[in-house]
């Protein structure tokens, strides 16, 4: 089995990219992490795919002009390591035009709500704020406008008495972390 070679872009703790990390160390998993790129030189993320002996690169967008610029930066990094697919895990920048459509069908996004609900970056608090009895997260493809791709996967986490956005956040993490490594699978070919 020739494996897919996956890059995955950060800002933080990458818990979804160690989830990933580790779907990857199965034998029987179709592909590898072949770099990391974080936009934060603090992301813990950075250590923890060091950990496992994956390049991490920091690429920060404020060393760029404009965003074209930064993600041709990015470009490159994904090229040099032959990436195939890329994997978007708590990366919190807006991708140019030009770079996810040179990515479409191949570029993931993993968001903590059952989309189209609670798009954006506060999506749990939101969820929380708006007293639903359910929220969950979802693996889409990336397409121009923000956490409105086509889906591929979703989880259901329900509200529970007491619930906090923290208590929140770390049921949806658990379901985050099951369904990504499966989404990745379903765009690879048998
Ligand atoms: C996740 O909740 C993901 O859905 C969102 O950002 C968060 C990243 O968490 N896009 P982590 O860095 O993977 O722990």
């Amino acid at each position: 089995m020739t494996k897919k070679k996956i890059g995955v872009l950060i800002s933080g703790n990458g818990s979804n990219l160690q989830a990933l990390i580790d779907a990857c160390t199965k034998a029987d998993y179709p592909a590898s992490i072949s770099v990391v790129i974080s936009n934060k030189a603090d992301a813990y993320g950075v250590n923890r795919a060091r950990e496992h002996g994956i390049p991490a690169h920091i690429i920060r967008h404020e060393d760029y002009a404009t965003r074209d610029a930064f993600d041709d930066a990015m470009q490159e990094m994904l090229l040099h390591h032959s990436v195939d697919i890329i994997c978007l895990a708590g990366f919190m920048r807006l991708l140019s035009p030009v770079f996810v459509a040179r990515w479409r069908g191949r570029i993931l996004n993993i968001h903590p709500s059952l989309l189209p609900q609670f798009k954006g970056a506060t999506a749990v608090r939101d969820a929380l704020a708006a007293g639903v009895k359910e929220t969950g997260c979802t693996v889409h493809l990336v397409t121009d406008e923000v956490d409105a791709g086509p889906i591929l996967l979703q989880a259901r986490v329900p509200m529970l008495p007491g619930d906090t956005e923290e208590s929140l956040r770390e049921r949806i993490h658990e379901q985050e972390h099951r369904i990504y490594p499966e989404a990745v699978k379903m765009i690879i070919p048998a």
